[in-house]
């Protein structure tokens, strides 16, 4: 019979199609164009009406082997392709847990923090306490107090950071300069901390500080000092000289030498720089210490009397020495940084090495 051969067929190229079909939606697209409504099963049983009653039975028990054996193939290959889509997504999905990840470098002291603790260590180990001021500051404090007159150079707005109100009314009361300014120095906290304090005073203020220059290899806009005052009665500068001779060999090495030269500084009176020996050549002189055999590390000197003057300390009963240091100064002396923006780069390859 022409219509159980045609069934017999369909079925094999039903089957063959759905082993062969790749995806589910393949698999869809065989299930739908032979059983479907419109699929070619349904097109051959529609000619069944008009087969005779002998023939049907015949043809309609094949026609439901046929299909059951279509669906059987169909469902094999579906649940063959689901599994194999459900391994491809986990494989896809996957996460090697044995990977390294990425590190994170522990952070640490910026050495400029480092220094500046350890110079404070220093002074604290001799009793000092340790003092503060503020960075934006009245010129009251870092001039006028510290025996700077109106004209002294470091007071122009080439070599200071004036500050200025720019909202409406600020502008109508100050003029181009203000008495505003970022510290040009740590010096003001010795002013603020004797009008705070009646001595014996021993302090140590270490901040940061702000002048108008060009970043070079020996300069930075922004810096850090420590500075440092002591007054009491009878204090000379022999208590000076070996205090910061101690500091010195504590930063530097025992071995070191310091020596003090005759300075000008408005706020003391003798003032003096303090050199230590060169730390590359032992004082014989090299390129480090341009074949002086010394590098400068600070100034300093005995307090002015001018300068107690403005916070009622009577200089014949008190007398009292101060120092200034830079800490980037330190630091490159101690390291031989050749170039003192490299402390503000944040170069990790270079901070590192601290
Ligand atoms: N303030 C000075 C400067 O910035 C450093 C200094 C010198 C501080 C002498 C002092 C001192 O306390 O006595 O250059």
């Amino acid at each position: 019979m022409e219509i159980i051969e045609q069934l017999g067929s369909l079925r094999d190229s039903a089957i063959e199609r759905a082993q062969a079909a790749r995806t589910l939606e393949e698999l869809d697209t065989v299930r739908v164009e032979v059983l479907g409504k419109k699929g070619s099963l349904t097109a051959i049983l529609r000619g069944l009406g008009s087969l005779s009653a002998e023939e049907r039975p015949a043809v309609g028990k094949a026609s439901n082997e046929v299909r059951a054996a279509i669906e059987a193939a169909l469902a094999e290959r579906r649940s063959l392709l689901a599994e194999a889509a459900r391994s491809e997504r986990i494989a896809a999905e996957a996460v090697d847990v044995t990977l390294p990840g990425r590190t994170r470098l522990p952070g640490r002291q910026h050495l400029i923090s480092q220094i500046a603790e350890e110079v404070v260590d220093i002074f604290v180990g001799l009793g000092y306490m340790v003092a503060e001021g503020p960075e934006v500051e009245l010129d009251h404090y870092n001039f006028t107090a510290l025996n700077h007159p109106p004209t002294h150079p470091a007071r122009s707005a080439a070599d200071t950071f004036y500050v200025r109100d720019l909202s409406a009314e600020g502008a109508a009361r100050t003029g181009p300069l203000t008495d505003v300014l970022l510290r040009t120095h740590t010096s003001p906290v010795q002013v603020r901390t004797l009008e705070k304090t009646r001595p014996p005073v021993y302090v140590i203020c270490p901040g940061r500080v702000y002048r108008r220059d060009i970043a070079d290899p020996s300069h930075l806009p922004q810096f850090h000092q420590i500075e440092g005052l002591a007054v009491d009665e009878g204090i000379t500068f022999g208590d000076l000289k070996g205090t910061l001779d101690h500091v010195c060999k504590e930063l530097f090495g025992k071995d070191r030498k310091t020596r003090f030269r005759p300075h000008f500084f408005p706020f003391t009176e003798p003032s003096a720089e303090v050199d230590v020996s060169c730390g590359i050549c032992a004082g014989s002189g090299c390129r480090f210490c341009k074949y002086t055999g010394w590098q400068e590390i600070l100034g300093c000197g005995m307090v002015d009397p001018n300068v107690f003057g403005y916070v009622d300390i009577d200089p014949e009963v008190h007398t009292g020495f101060a120092f200034g240091m830079g800490v980037e100064r330190i630091a490159a002396l101690r390291y031989d940084i050749p170039d003192l923006r490299m402390l503000v780069e944040g170069d990790m390859r270079f901070l590192r090495q601290f």
